[in-house]
C-alpha cells in the first residue's frame, strides 16, 4: 500500500517514502513490523519510547530530551497498530514514572532502521582498494570550477571516498584556494603546522617535508591519537627537476599482508610502536600499530618514519616487527601498488591520510635554472567530508510528500 503520506513528523530531518507495513503485532517487549516485502524489523519497547515525537523527541532540534533515569521502570507497549493511512501507533501502559502518551510513528522512518540506512556507511561509496597497475593514474577530473560548483565538488569527494585518491586539474593557482574549497566540505582541520600549510624547502625546514629529500610512503601526524583523515595538496608552483608524487593504497596493501604474509600482517596490526613529534615548540606522542583499526574502525595506517621513535614492544618482539616493517615498506614503493605521476600548478591532489601512503621524489631547486616548488595544503577529519557526501544524498532523496 503506497498512500500520500499524512504529516507524521521523524524524529530527524530526513524524508522517508510512505512504506506502510503489511502486519504489525507485539511481541513480548517489541513490536514486530513486517513489510510486504520480507524486510522485518523487531522495535524494542524502551527504545520506540525514547523516539516519540514531541515527547522525548524535541520537534525543533529532533534529538531527544528524555535522561535514561527517566525512563519508567515497568514501561510496556500495550498495541500497536496501523491508522486508516498507514503510520504506526503505540499505546502504553501505565508504569509509575511519567505517562507516555499513544505515540505516531511514520511507517517509512521505522523501515529505514530495518533496511540499515541508520548505519554510518550507509549511502556512502564502498571503498574500492586498488593496485598502481589497475588505475595507472589518479581518478582526475577538470577542476576549473570547483570553487563555486558543488556538484563538481560532490562528485570529486565521491571519487576521494570509493578510491581514497581524487585530483583536480586545471583548478588555478590561488593560493588561498583550499580555505574556501575546505570551508564548503566542512571544518579544516588546524594542527601545529597552521589550517593551511606550505610544502616548500625552506631554510629552517620544520619538518623533513620541507626539505628536497625523497618522502618514502607515509601517512601525516601518526603522532595523534586521530590522525587526520583526509589531506588536499594545491601545486601553486612547479619548475623544479624530479619532486614527482607517489601514492599506495593502503587498503590494498594491508589485504595483500593478511593474503601472502601472514606472519607480517600480525606484527604490523598488533606490535605498537612509539610516534613522537620532535619539533622545537611541541610534543605531540602516541603508541600504536602500523596498521590500526579495520574490521568495524577506519583503517589508521601510521607510517611517518622521520616521526617513529621507538618500538613500543618486548625485545623478544622486535626482530619481528623490523621484518614486518620492511616488508611494509618495500611492498608500499613497490611499482604494483605504488602510483607515481608530477604535480602540475593548478593541480589539487585529496588523498585518504589514514588509508593512502603519499609521498614524492627528491627534487633539485638548483639545477635546471633554479627551479622552485610550492604545494599547499589543509587537512579535514573523515567526519566533515562523510557528512557531506551524506548530506549530498539526502539532497538527493525527494521529499516524501
Ligand atoms: C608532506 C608531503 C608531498 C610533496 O608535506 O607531508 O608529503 O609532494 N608532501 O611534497
Ligand atoms: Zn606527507
Amino acid at each position: 500500500m503506497t498512500e500520500t503520506a499524512p504529516a507524521v513528523p521523524t524524529p530527524d530531518f530526513y524524508h522517508y517514502p510512505w512504506t506502510v507495513p503489511s502486519a504489525v503485532r507485539v511481541d513480548g517487549r517489541f513490536v514486530q513490523l513486517d513489510w510486504a516485502d520480507g524486510l522485518r524489523l523487531r522495535a524494542f519497547d524502551l527504545w520506540l519510547a525514547e523516539n516519540t515525537m514531541g515527547q522525548a523527541i524535541d520537534p525543533a532540534t529532533r534529538e531527544s530530551v528524555l535522561d535514561p533515569a527517566d525512563l519508567p521502570d515497568d514501561l510496556a507497549v500495550a498495541t500497536a497498530q496501523l491508522t486508516e493511512r498507514g503510520a504506526v501507533v503505540v499505546t502504553w501502559t501505565d508504569g509509575d514514572g511519567p505517562a507516555v502518551a499513544p505515540a505516531l510513528f511514520h511507517p517509512g522512518w521505522l523501515r529505514h532502521v530495518a533496511e540499515g540506512a541508520h548505519r554510518p556507511a550507509a549511502g556512502l561509496p564502498e571503498p574500492i582498494p586498488w593496485l598502481a597497475t589497475d588505475l595507472g593514474e589518479p581518478p582526475t577530473r577538470d577542476g576549473a570550477a570547483i570553487a563555486s560548483d558543488d556538484e563538481l565538488l560532490e562528485a570529486w569527494l565521491d571519487d576521494l571516498a570509493r578510491y581514497g585518491l581524487a585530483r583536480l586539474t586545471g583548478a588555478g593557482t590561488d593560493p588561498d584556494l583550499l580555505l574556501g574549497v575546505g570551508a564548503r566540505i566542512g571544518a579544516i582541520r588546524d594542527t601545529n603546522f597552521g589550517p593551511i600549510w606550505d610544502v616548500r624547502a625552506s631554510v629552517e625546514p620544520n619538518s623533513t617535508a620541507n626539505t628536497t629529500v625523497r618522502l618514502c610512503p607515509h601517512t601525516d601526524l601518526p603522532t595523534r591519537e586521530t590522525p587526520p583523515g583526509f589531506q588536499i595538496l594545491h601545486c601553486l608552483v612547479n619548475t623544479a627537476a624530479g619532486g614527482w608524487s607517489t601514492m599506495t593504497d593502503g587498503l590494498a596493501l594491508v589485504e595483500h599482508l593478511a593474503a601472502e604474509h601472514p606472519e607480517h600482517h600480525e606484527a604490523l596490526t598488533t606490535l605498537r610502536w612509539v610516534f613522537f613529534n620532535r619539533g622545537p615548540a611541541v610534543d605531540h606522542r602516541w603508541s600504536g600499530p602500523l596498521v590500526d583499526g579495520g574490521d568495524d574502525r577506519p583503517l589508521t595506517i601510521r607510517a611517518f618514519h622521520p616521526v617513529r621513535g621507538f618500538p613500543d614492544c618486548d625485545e623478544e618482539d622486535q626482530p619481528r616487527a623490523y621484518d614486518a616493517l620492511r616488508r611494509f615498506a618495500r611492498l608500499a614503493a613497490d611499482p604494483r601498488f605504488q602510483l607515481r605521476y608530477p604535480f602540475a600548478p593548478g593541480d589539487v591532489v585529496a588523498f585518504d591520510n589514514r588509508r593512502v601512503l603519499h609521498g614524492r621524489d627528491g627534487y633539485d631547486t638548483d639545477g635546471d635554472g633554479g627551479g622552485r616548488r610550492h604545494l599547499r595544503g589543509i587537512y579535514l577529519d573523515h567526519d566533515e567530508v562523510l557528512s557531506r557526501l551524506r548530506q549530498a544524498s539526502r539532497r538527493r532523496t525527494p521529499p516524501a510528500t
